[in-house]
């Protein structure tokens, strides 16, 4: 189990919960790996920073200030690109994040349900990440598809017309394979079609 701690980011007068407390030499070999690829120009940011979220799943913060150092930039201009995207997480996220929508068209047809019975699941007792780290549970507003409600997206996958019942067996698919599950980009595609046919 690594540790973690509350990290200070001094030079934007903000706290950063959650965050390593120093890299392993693993992660700084993984780390100079991708930065040895970019062009040490400014415009190499946002794309740095998808590249280490997928790597670690969030941003950690020893990759912050290694990437301000790297393009020349301030930890302040690193942190504002990074806390102003939503794809971006300064916190240790599960490997598959679940997005469960309470917009007003799923909340109606048993969204909330299904949270109630996502969380008992996963044996959580509010939105978050499950203690082996396979899980992020979130709760949205709106994801965009209303009539397929109510909605679940699991990574870039889209569950549509998600009950209670279904809920387990959505998450064991999840659990027993690597990425995404080939009936979930089977859902997700039947979805895609049903917006816009
Ligand atoms: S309210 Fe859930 S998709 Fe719009």
């Amino acid at each position: 189990m690594r540790d973690y701690a509350v990290y200070p980011f001094p030079e934007v007068g903000a706290f950063v919960a959650l965050t390593h407390v120093a890299a392993t030499e693993q992660e700084s070999d993984q780390l100079e790996t991708l930065l040895s690829n970019c062009e040490e120009a400014r415009d190499s940011l946002i794309p740095l920073l998808q590249e280490i979220q997928t790597q670690y799943h969030y941003l950690p913060e020893f990759a912050l200030r290694r990437v301000a150092s790297k393009l020349n930039i301030s930890v302040t201009d690193v942190y504002q690109v990074a806390t102003f995207y939503s794809c971006f997480s300064l916190e240790p996220v599960g490997k598959h994040v679940v997005q469960v929508c309470l917009g007003t068209a799923c909340h109606v047809r048993g969204a909330p349900r299904v949270l109630d019975r996502m969380l008992r699941d996963l044996k959580l007792s509010a939105p978050g990440t499950t203690a082996d780290m396979q899980f992020t549970v979130r709760s949205v507003r709106c994801v965009g598809c209303c009539g397929l409600a109510p909605v679940v997206r699991v990574d870039d996958n889209t569950h549509p017309n998600l009950t209670q019942a279904k809920v387990r067996g959505m998450l064991k698919r999840y659990q027993s394979k690597e990425a995404c599950p080939a009936d979930s980009a089977d859902e997700t595609a039947d979805a895609e079609a049903r917006i816009n046919p």
